[in-house]
């Protein structure tokens, strides 16, 4: 992954951003250090709807500059990135693509639906309360989490229902977060809660889903350092539609792992059931890690689709992150081919 200490934006997003979205991007950046199914299938919940109902998304290669949507015309990047691939030489998806294409199901089930329905969702003044099996609890409010020193993190996102983005990411690791507070010797895992916020999620009025969202790492998975709380990308503060003001980002696992809009996290002496494990155990586990060899129940994860790409792509176990993060999953004990569903 390409890892690159950011200090400012370098393109004003005033020059290609609508003056309203600038505005209130600019609020929210404030005193900031970065200067940052439910489907019912046959009465089974989907996390993320099947594969073959993803709609096409245009998307320009930055490398060739070639667009895939005949007449599409690609917006540029709102603020600066150090590279325009990741370290594999895949080109970043486009900030069109990112901000558009969204799984947030406390808005809707339709990704193209996330980013209108979320316009206005307010994400500031915005808290995350700290605490649990921990010496130093604390509630952070954004001041605190923008004080984090803030870095690039380019990134392949590979989402369950076999899709996949390379995010230029910006956020720090969730290990600075996690040393503050201290986690006591009893802590074993870590609990991340999304907002439930009735007025502003029309999602949330949904009886399908077991609200609030909520996803959980092992406390070790969470120290790795590829493990980020993410607060921006392409150089600007995350949308709403991303999981603003602050989300997490587990690069290894499939996206639904990568909890947004986190008010609360929790250090825990017991495995945490996640909203999925709840909604469907068959089908999505805890430890969720990408893994071509095991298939979902109802499709292949063998490959996946780029979005902005035609044809698919052998999807790389660990998402191609094995050196950073296979020795984590090194116990015998521990059957990798459970770590996609069911997992224990
Ligand atoms: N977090 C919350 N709170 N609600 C969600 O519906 N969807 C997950 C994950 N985080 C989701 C969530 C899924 S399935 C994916 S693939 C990623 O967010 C998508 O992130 P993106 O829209 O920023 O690409």
């Amino acid at each position: 992954m390409l890892i690159k200490k950011r200090t400012g934006i370098e393109i004003p997003s005033s020059e290609i951003t609508p003056q309203s979205v600038y505005l209130s991007r600019r609020q929210f950046m404030r005193g900031a250090a970065l200067s940052t199914a439910a489907i019912a299938a046959g009465g089974v919940l989907a996390a993320c709807s099947s594969p073959e109902a993803e709609p096409g998304v245009s998307s320009t290669n930055l490398a060739t500059g070639s667009s895939t949507e005949v007449g599409a015309v690609q917006t540029a990047m709102p603020g600066a990135v150090s590279a325009t691939t990741d370290e594999l030489g895949d080109p970043l998806n486009s900030f069109e693509d990112i901000t558009n294409y969204n799984n947030y199901y406390e808005f809707s089930t339709s990704k193209e639906a996330v980013a209108p329905l979320a316009k206005d969702f307010p994400t500031a003044p915005w808290q995350v309360e700290v605490g649990g099996l921990v010496n130093k609890p604390k509630t952070f409010g954004l001041e605190d989490l923008m004080a984090f020193e803030q870095e690039e993190r380019i990134y392949r996102l590979r989402c369950v229902e076999a899709w996949s983005m390379v995010i230029p990411w910006v956020g720090f690791p969730l290990s600075k977060l996690l040393n503050e507070v201290e986690p006591t010797s009893a802590a074993k895992f870590v609990r991340f809660e999304t907002i439930e916020d009735r007025e502003h999620m029309p999602g949330v009025k949904s009886p399908l889903f077991p609200w609030p969202y909520v996803e959980g790492l092992r406390l070790d998975e969470a120290m790795n350092d590829l493990a980020i709380l993410s607060t921006g990308l392409y150089g600007e503060p995350l949308l709403p539609q991303n999981g603003a003001p602050i989300r997490l980002v587990v690069p290894w696992k499939y996206g639904f792992k990568s909890i947004k809009s986190i008010v609360k996290i929790d250090l825990v002496d017991t495995m945490p059931e996640s909203l999925w494990m709840k909604s469907a155990p068959n089908e999505y586990g805890f430890y969720a890690l990408v893994n071509p060899n095991v298939d979902h129940p109802r499709w292949s994860q063998a490959t996946e689709r780029r979005i902005g790409e035609f044809g698919r792509r052998e999807t790389l176990m660990f998402n191609g992150y094995a050196d950073q993060v296979a020795y984590l999953y090194d116990d015998p004990n521990y059957d990798t081919t459970q770590a996609t569903r069911g997992g224990k």
